[in-house]
């Protein structure tokens, strides 16, 4: 396999697991799952900037040189994961930013002109939809890994649906239960 495709592939799975990290880093700062909150304020901040960078490289590359839109488009239906993942990246890409910016909004450097046009209330609100949206573009990832290896299997797809519907149901629990203080 070419190179760059194993790049592609290894910089995408390392950015779903500091996606992970993120927000699992965020949510316990916010929701104080540890008595030491600054520690995990400082892990998240730090973990925030390989999120960043894995981002802006999955970006560039695929933006540079994945090119399956035309088949897609010309028949969709034998390419639904594929256009399950299309759209996704297109929400990925608008949260991931809108999150990033808003994250700008805490530091004092930044903090006068962020907190009047990105307010940190929306870091807090929208990465709902930025964690959706990375939960469903990823599982798409997983069920096209599951085809590329020839291992298509009722139970795989049943794995992919629960898992996916079970970190969805855990993120929007953790939203509706929220203290926006
Ligand atoms: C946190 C955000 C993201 C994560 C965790 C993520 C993760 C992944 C994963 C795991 C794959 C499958 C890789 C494989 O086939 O082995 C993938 C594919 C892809 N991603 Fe993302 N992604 C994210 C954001 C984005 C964004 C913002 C875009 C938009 C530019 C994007 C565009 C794509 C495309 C076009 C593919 C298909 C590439 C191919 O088949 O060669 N992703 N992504
Ligand atoms: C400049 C970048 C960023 C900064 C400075 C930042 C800062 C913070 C801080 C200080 C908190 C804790 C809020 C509180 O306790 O009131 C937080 C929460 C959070 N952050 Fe970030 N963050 C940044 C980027 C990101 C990114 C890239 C993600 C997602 C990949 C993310 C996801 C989250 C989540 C899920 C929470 C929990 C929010 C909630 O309780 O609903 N942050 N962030």
């Amino acid at each position: 396999m070419k190179f760059r495709v194993t790049f592609h592939r290894v910089v995408a799975w390392w950015l779903g697991i500091f996606s992970i990290l993120t927000i699992l880093s965020g949510y316990a700062a916010s929701r104080k799952w540890f008595t030491n909150r600054e520690f995990m304020v400082d892990a998240h901040i730090v973990l925030k900037w390989s999120f960043v960078v894995l981002f802006l490289i999955h970006i560039i590359y695929t933006l540079a040189f994945v090119r399956i839109g035309k088949a897609i488009r010309r028949n969709p239906g034998k390419h639904k994961v594929r256009v399950v993942q299309g759209v996704s990246k297109w929400l990925v890409l608008a949260f991931g930013f809108l999150i990033i910016l808003t994250g700008f909004s805490q530091y004092e450097w930044t903090g006068a002109v962020f907190h009047k046009w990105l307010p940190f209330w929306v870091h807090k609100v929208f990465d709902v939809g930025l964690t959706i949206s990375i939960i469903v573009h990823t599982m798409a990832g997983v069920k096209i890994i599951s085809k590329r290896n020839k291992i298509e299997k009722v139970w795989i797809d049943v794995l992919i649906w629960i898992v996916g519907i079970a970190l969805m149901a855990g993120i929007i629990f953790l939203e509706v239960t929220m203290n926006l203080s």
